[in-house]
């Protein structure tokens, strides 16, 4: 018979060393952007990660203390443009907690998604316009599913920006 005594837990994680282990995998770098009641919104993000052919599908990952996390609910539909290795810069601006986010779109050429309003970042190897499809529960993360809606692809020759163990590889500023 299997005995009743509870099961004993993992040992708990030492953030630092997650945070270690998991910035060992490298990723690329994008912002995402939305537009709700005539004012735009972006974040630097690199949970991005293709999900699914039939439908086509993407995902993104945002904290809930983020200032996009409610936003981009709300909106329902929003943008990833994926950086090329020049524009570190872009993702330094859009990364920045309380950014005033009027003066980075002011500093950050753009021009607008015609599927979601959402601002595409000029200068992308590739831009996904998406509409939300389901959002779910991820810890201290919302893990939002995107139907694609359209697609913009850059220069084929640019490299990408790469961030990897806290740092911008690859970045040719
Ligand atoms: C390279 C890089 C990648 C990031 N990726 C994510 C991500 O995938 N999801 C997320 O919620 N935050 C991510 N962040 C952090 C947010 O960009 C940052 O917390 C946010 O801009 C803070 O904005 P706030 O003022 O609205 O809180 C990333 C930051 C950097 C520098």
């Amino acid at each position: 018979m299997e005995s009743a005594a509870p099961r004993p837990r993992p040992p708990a994680v030492d953030p630092r060393l997650y945070r270690d282990a998991v910035g060992r995998f490298p990723t690329g770098v994008t912002v995402v952007t939305t537009r709700l009641d005539g004012r735009d919104h972006g974040m630097t993000v690199s949970s991005f990660t293709s999900v699914s052919l039939d439908p086509v599908l993407v995902l993104v990952s945002i904290e809930h203390a983020a200032r996009l996390h409610d936003v981009i609910l709300a909106a329902g539909r929003w943008a990833v443009s994926v950086l090329p290795a020049h524009q570190e810069e872009v993702s330094r601006l859009f990364a920045r907690r309380g950014r005033p986010e009027a003066e980075v779109f002011a500093a950050v050429a753009h021009i607008r998604g015609p599927l979601t309003g959402a601002a595409l970042i000029d200068g992308a190897l590739a831009t996904i316009e998406c509409r939300t499809a389901a959002a779910y529960p991820g810890g201290d993360h919302t893990i939002l599913l995107g139907e694609v809606l359209g697609l913009g692809v850059g220069d084929p020759g640019a490299s990408p920006l790469v961030y990897h163990r806290g740092e911008y590889r690859g970045s040719d500023r």
